[in-house]
């Protein structure tokens, strides 16, 4: 049982280059809460901003305000498990530190936790114009899925405000892959068994007025691996069962170039396997980079070249194992260009997915 301290609250704050807005945040949580007992966790992920600076500058001397500045293992649900896991009080809260959430709110949360475990947030989807119609429609067709794996009836699923006790952190949650996409996620299922007491309050959600949105569309992507992964017991990440089916996704692309170039350009066994596996690498490259690895994708075209040369070299191994086993085996074993090139295929895949985790999304 973890220890904490009877009533207190735990704000949990994470934040990636909000300069302009988290100081505004955290004085407004300060004026909210007022007399009560709280501290506010603020996990940075090393903005490259004034985030952190601003926040010593006003907020050093308040020792209600603790400030954690992460370099490795980044992301958007490590920092908020790292922050749950440094709080001290009784109940928690999580929210983003872009005033796109009210600290007026954070009362309104908290009350219900007296007669409940798990106090969820809720945007009025239809009533929002800052939420974009495919984000809509991507949370209403996500609800339903959900619904049938976690049994919970979640009108708001995708929400980064809520409110809890901390008797709901157990080791599970903390154990789940930290690759998924929602925690709020992560702390129903690791629940599941509880019956915990879960009520929803709608809440605001205000525009952006500084900074930028750090989640896109990818979020679909992780969003369905994740609950992939709560199928699998949470014991298979949501980041490995991604890999798995992008792989898949270059399994037939492979295959596919193979057997044209083969059969229908006439081109050697060796240069069409050869061909096939580059082209693959690179598919899997960019569609590794921009769904499974967003929260450490590369941003900028200058990153991005960067990190497929990098991903080519670090893999050369693996090609090198693939071209010669494959080229081996066609030579000496089998004429069967699709045995033959299945051989590489598996060798080289066997590389690739712990070389990518390890080198090339690693958090920097
Ligand atoms: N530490 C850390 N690491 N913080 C991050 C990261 C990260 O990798 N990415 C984003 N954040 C912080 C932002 O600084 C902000 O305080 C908060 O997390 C939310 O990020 P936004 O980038 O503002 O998200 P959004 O407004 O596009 O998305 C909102 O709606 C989503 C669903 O539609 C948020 O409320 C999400 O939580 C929500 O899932
Ligand atoms: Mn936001």
């Amino acid at each position: 049982m973890r220890k904490f301290i009877p009533e207190k609250i735990s704000i949990i704050i994470p934040t990636l280059n909000e300069e302009n807005n988290i100081v505004i945040l955290i004085s407004e949580i300060i004026s909210e809460m007022k007399e009560k007992d709280y501290e506010i966790i603020i996990v940075d992920d090393g903005s490259t901003d004034s985030t952190v600076n601003n926040i010593l500058e006003k907020f050093d001397k308040n020792e209600k305000v603790r400030l954690f500045q992460r370099q490795s293992d980044k992301g958007l649900v490590q920092s908020i498990k790292f922050g749950l896991q440094s709080m001290t009080g009784e109940y928690f809260v999580v929210m983003d530190g872009d005033r796109q959430h009210s600290a007026s709110e954070i009362n309104y949360l908290i009350n219900e936790l007296k007669a409940n475990d798990l106090v969820i947030g809720v945007r009025n989807l239809k009533k929002m114009d800052v939420i974009s119609a495919k984000r809509l429609f991507l949370s209403k067709f996500f609800n339903k899925f959900l619904q049938l794996i976690l049994s919970t009836n979640i009108s708001d699923p995708l929400t980064g405000f809520f409110a809890g006790k901390v008797s709901l952190l157990n080791k599970k949650f903390f154990l789940l892959a930290n690759s998924g996409f929602k925690v709020l996620l992560d702390l129903i299922f690791s629940n599941k068994k509880k019956k915990i007491k879960i009520i929803e309050k709608e809440i605001k959600f205000e525009s952006r007025t500084d900074g930028s949105s750090k989640l896109n569309s990818q979020v679909a992507f992780s969003f369905i691996t994740q609950i992939l992964s709560y199928m699998f017991n949470g014991m298979i990440s949501s980041r490995f069962i991604g890999f798995i089916i992008i792989g898949g996704i270059g399994f037939i692309f492979h295959f596919s170039i193979l057997f044209g170039m083969y059969y229908l350009a006439d081109v050697s066994f060796y240069i069409s396997h050869l061909f096939a596996t580059l082209f693959t690498a690179t598919i899997n490259f960019l569609a590794n980079n921009y769904l499974n690895f967003y929260d450490n994708r590369a941003n900028s075209l200058n990153k991005l070249i960067i990190n497929l040369t990098k991903y080519y070299l670090i893999n050369l191994p693996g090609i090198i194992a693939s071209i010669g086993s494959a080229s081996l085996a066609f030579n000496l074993i089998t004429k069967n260009p699709l045995y033959a090139s299945l051989i590489g295929v598996i060798l080289d895949t066997i590389f690739k997915y712990m070389i990518s985790k390890t080198w090339i999304w690693k958090s920097n």
